[in-house]
């Protein structure tokens, strides 16, 4: 299962398992982590679940669907070159050691 990093704006950092084939978003909520809300369920119409992709990482996700890339339009915090939905990054094996860190506000 990879393990994913996600650090909070005060640079606390908890490192939580995510079963494969579930969303960050997911991963996340799951184990109770603050800092995404996910208003939506992971329907991606929401940007509540808002997170920057470590820069290091950034390139070898996905790209971002144009649905993902106009909801971030709307998204409470900056938005960043590296931002994505965390509901739409599905966890894989290939993503273990990913980092994420958490915006400021995602309401
Ligand atoms: S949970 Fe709503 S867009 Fe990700």
């Amino acid at each position: 299962m990879p393990t994913i990093t996600f650090i909070r704006p005060d640079g606390a950092r908890r490192d939580l398992a995510v079963a494969e084939g579930t969303s960050l978003m997911q991963g996340a909520t799951s184990q109770g982590l603050d800092g995404i809300v996910a208003e939506c369920g992971g329907n991606a119409m929401c940007a509540t679940c808002h997170v920057y992709v470590d820069e290091a990482w950034a390139g070898r996700l996905p790209p971002l669907s144009e649905d993902e890339d106009a909801l971030l339009e709307g998204a409470a915090a900056e938005r960043l070159p590296t931002s994505r939905l965390s509901c739409q990054i599905v966890a894989t094996a290939d993503l273990d050691g990913l980092v994420v860190r958490l915006p400021d506000r995602q309401v």
